[in-house]
């Protein structure tokens, strides 16, 4: 998939010049950090792993001819954060892509506490702190972007992910109020709700996927909904999933989400096992 001319004009030229892209080290954020180097957005690459970091950022660089730079920094801390706000402070951003985090599995009452106080930190504290930020600023400006990563198990509680559906729930709702509070200003605010990408959040939250879409079949649609509508469902898959459980009520969504989550998960693979 790509990006047509006019596209990549509309992006350069409403959101640059330049982009920053948490979570760019890896799977959807380096997909669209990509895309919007290829569309001529200079790029401010966040991640933990500065060596990845760095050579993505000279690749892009080299294969389109923008300006690029790196901020390395763990979001699950207060001074992680203050280290991404002082980098994006020296650049002139003018779109955020919050794609940082991470996901947990199993029961949640049995994993470690530690783990998902860091995933609050950086799905939730941590994003919020950066919209509050560049709010101020794109306000200020009267134009700007800002993209939000939920996902399709924020609709509805997730047995087995149920602190990491919830943490979707949180950005999914941040999202779409912001949209309509911001769009007086000029602000654009989109919330991206895909479901199951393959990337390095499958390892990380210890999970089986049997579907998945690849970033770049969601990329696109995302970049190309900015503007245009508040929340998207990014991918044929997301769409067939969400729309296939439409008129479920909410309470019977939990249980097949528990069914569809407990094949993907350790927990209920030993339980099968046992
Ligand atoms: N994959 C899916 O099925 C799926 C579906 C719906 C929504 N999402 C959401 O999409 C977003 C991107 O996920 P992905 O699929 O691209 O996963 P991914 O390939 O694992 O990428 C996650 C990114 O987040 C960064 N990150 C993780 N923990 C961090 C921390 N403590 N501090 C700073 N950065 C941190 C990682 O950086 P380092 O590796 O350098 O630490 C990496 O760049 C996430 O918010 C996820 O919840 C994913």
């Amino acid at each position: 998939m790509k990006l047509s001319s006019e596209e990549k004009l509309r992006l350069k030229t409403s959101y640059g010049p330049w982009a920053l892209i948490t979570g760019a080290s890896s799977g959807i954020g380096l997909e669209l950090a990509t895309r919007l180097a290829e569309a001529g957005l200079n790029v401010l690459l966040h991640g933990r792993r500065a060596l990845a970091l760095l050579r993505i950022s000279q690749d892009l660089k080299e294969r389109f001819a923008v300006q690029t730079d790196i901020v390395s920094a763990d979001l699950a801390t207060d001074d992680g954060v203050q280290e991404l706000l002082q980098a994006a402070r020296k650049k002139p951003i003018g779109l955020v892509i919050a794609s940082a985090g991470f996901g947990t599995s199993g029961l949640f009452h049995q994993g470690n506490v530690a783990d998902e106080v860091n995933m609050l930190r950086v799905n939730c504290e941590a994003l919020m702190v950066l919209v509050h930020y560049f709010g101020n600023q794109f306000t200020r400006q009267n134009r700007g972007g800002i993209i939000l990563l939920s996902s399709m198990v924020g609709f509805q509680g997730v047995p087995y992910a149920a602190h990491y559906a919830a943490t979707k729930a949180y950005v999914q709702s941040l999202g779409e109020a912001l949209a309509v509070e911001l769009k007086p200003y000029g602000v654009d605010v989109l919330t991206a709700a895909p479901g199951p990408v393959s990337s390095g959040f499958e390892m990380r939250a210890n999970l089986k996927m049997n579907m998945a879409m690849r970033p770049d079949q969601i990329a696109i649609p995302i970049l190309k909904a900015l503007g245009r509508q508040s929340t998207i469902l990014p991918g044929f898959l997301t769409k067939f999933l969400v729309g296939s459980l439409r008129t479920v009520p909410r309470w019977a969504k939990v249980l097949i989400m528990q069914k569809v989550m407990g094949g993907m998960t350790a927990h209920q693979r030993i339980i099968e096992i046992v």
